[in-house]
């Protein structure tokens, strides 16, 4: 069916998030939106989901206008989205949460053995195979995406809305999803692919809509464009991404990690064993597909994780197993892996986010009275600096843009000046743009001196920013090699072979 946006407009306040878009989804046809963060891509779609309404403008699905006036009017109308966030109940199993909200949900309750049979088969059906009865939070979280969309198609989803479904994937993964959604386009579906890589745009889309401070900048066949092109119209001018990464001149060991071995949350070892050194100067880059121990390895450096043994220091300072506050004391920073569960507390403001470790309050405090004038002129610097898009320092970043909150968090992070920085995935989310400035900060903070351990599953991220790459390979490093190895060395490495 297809579907036609027009004239579509949206205020939240005084941003005019969705400024007259009109714009059609065909069936049989993979549809890319691309745009800065902010331009309106999330919102947009969501007016199509029916979360939000729009304040003009008309749907038309299927030759008719439409009201959508929720998720359950969209999906009665053939439309399903898979959010950047997941919906899924974690401690449920994947037939429990298929099953979950169908109408005929109390039948099932009676019969475990007959829904998990039936999920199963539909899941092989559509070559999206899973295992039914696996509690959510057990499975990678490629496989949680595929219950997602799983989902979407038990409703009778014929328009399928993906809003950046790749940035959590391993590249098999992503390869995985293509081939998913090339079967939907056989299979007469329309498909709406949103994405900030413009690689994953020029290989998978038909069609490609830029979008620009909520408007459309553009649309085109995806053969008729390329990259600096799409580059262009999402920000009005080229990025110039061939800088040279200065030479390497490292200073004395400030962080390093000793034969450290830690156990994940299903009491198995995650990471065994991992030796390493950073220097001041040196950003050493974790190169490795997600889940081989990097995101234990990251939360027992910053104090959020006990260690089993082995030994942790910084500078000449033991910090194995201290509280997050001391480590934090001792000048390491984190940008987490996961922005909603360590990165932000989402109901509070921007302002508060910023602010939000002991040694920032300490030093913003007179008397024990926080020094509200002083925080807030630190925050609107920080804001400027990050060049975080709010509509001011009291929003509360859940209304933020996915990558303007990634950058609340950088900005915390880099704010501090740390010594030591641990970075997963720091651009996760982030445009093109705003990648290449957050790869600039870092390497100035790796100029002044500090210490930065890049884990990264983009390994482009690795081999731009890294002095040295480590591979990371079942809890263990597998190898360390110098910068301008040939990638398909890291490669071997990270896929295991010797
Ligand atoms: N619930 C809300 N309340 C207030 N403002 C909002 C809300 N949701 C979105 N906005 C604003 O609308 C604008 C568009 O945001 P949107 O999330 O659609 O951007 P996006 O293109 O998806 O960006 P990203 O690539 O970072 O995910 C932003 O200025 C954002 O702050
Ligand atoms: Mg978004």
């Amino acid at each position: 069916m297809r579907v036609v946006l027009r004239d579509i407009c949206k205020g939240f306040g005084p941003v005019q998030a969705i400024d007259g878009i009109s714009l059609a989804f065909e069936p049989g046809e993979i549809h890319a939106l691309l745009g800065e963060n902010g331009a309106g891509k999330t919102t947009l779609m969501n007016i199509l989901y029916g979360l939000y309404q729009p304040d003009s403008g008309t749907i038309e699905i299927g030759g008719a206008a439409r009201r959508i006036r929720s998720p359950g009017d969209a999906i009665a109308l053939g439309v399903g989205m898979i959010h950047q966030h997941f919906t899924l109940i974690p401690v449920m199993t994947v037939a429990e949460n298929l099953i979950l909200g169908e109408s005929r949900a109390d039948r099932w309750h009676l019969d475990r053995r007959h829904a998990s049979d039936e999920i199963a088969a539909f899941s092989q059906h559509h070559r999206l195979p899973v295992d039914p009865d696996v509690p959510v939070w057990q499975l990678p979280v490629g496989t949680q995406q595929r219950v997602e969309i799983l989902k979407a198609l038990r409703r009778g989803a014929q328009t399928l809305i993906l809003d950046e479904p790749t940035a959590v994937l391993t590249p098999q993964e992503v390869e995985e999803l293509f081939t998913v959604l090339r079967g939907f386009r056989e299979s007469g579906r329309a498909v709406v692919f949103i994405s900030h890589k413009l690689h994953e745009v020029m290989t998978i889309s038909d069609r490609v809509t830029v979008l620009r401070h909520g408007r459309v900048a553009g649309t085109t066949q995806t053969e008729c464009t390329d990259p600096a092109s799409l580059t262009r119209l999402m920000i009005g001018r080229e990025v110039d991404t061939d800088w040279v990464r200065p030479p390497f001149t490292p200073g004395s060991v400030c962080l390093s990690v000793n034969d450290l071995v830690v156990r994940n949350d299903r009491d198995r070892d995650a990471v065994r064993g991992v030796s390493l050194q950073v220097h001041r100067g040196e950003i050493l880059g974790i190169a490795g597909v997600d889940g081989n121990g990097q995101g234990e390895l990251a939360e027992t450096l910053t104090g959020l994780r006990r260690s089993v043994s082995g030994k942790i220091r910084i500078r000449d300072r033991d910090i194995t197993d201290a509280s997050i506050a001391e480590i934090a004391e001792q000048g390491i920073a984190h940008i987490p892996q996961d922005r909603q569960k360590t990165g932000l507390v989402s109901g509070f403001s921007v302002e508060e986010n910023l602010m939000l470790d002991a040694g920032m309050l300490r030093r913003r405090s007179r008397n024990g009275l926080l020094d509200l004038v002083a925080i807030r002129a630190e925050t609107e610097r920080l804001m400027e600096t990050y060049d975080i898009r709010a509509r001011d320092s009291r929003q509360a970043v859940s209304a933020l843009s996915g990558g303007n909150q990634q950058k609340v968090v950088l900005a915390r992070a880099l704010s501090r000046r740390p010594d030591v920085l641990i970075a997963f995935n720091p651009t996760r989310g982030v445009d093109v743009n705003a990648t290449d400035e957050i790869h600039r900060r870092l390497l100035e903070h790796r100029a002044a001196g500090a210490a930065i351990l890049l884990i990264s599953t983009e390994l482009e991220e690795i081999y731009r920013l890294s002095d040295r790459i480590a591979v990371m390979l079942d809890g263990r490093i597998v190898g360390i090699v110098e910068a301008g190895t040939p990638r398909q060395e890291v490669g071997r490495l990270m896929a295991g072979a010797v």
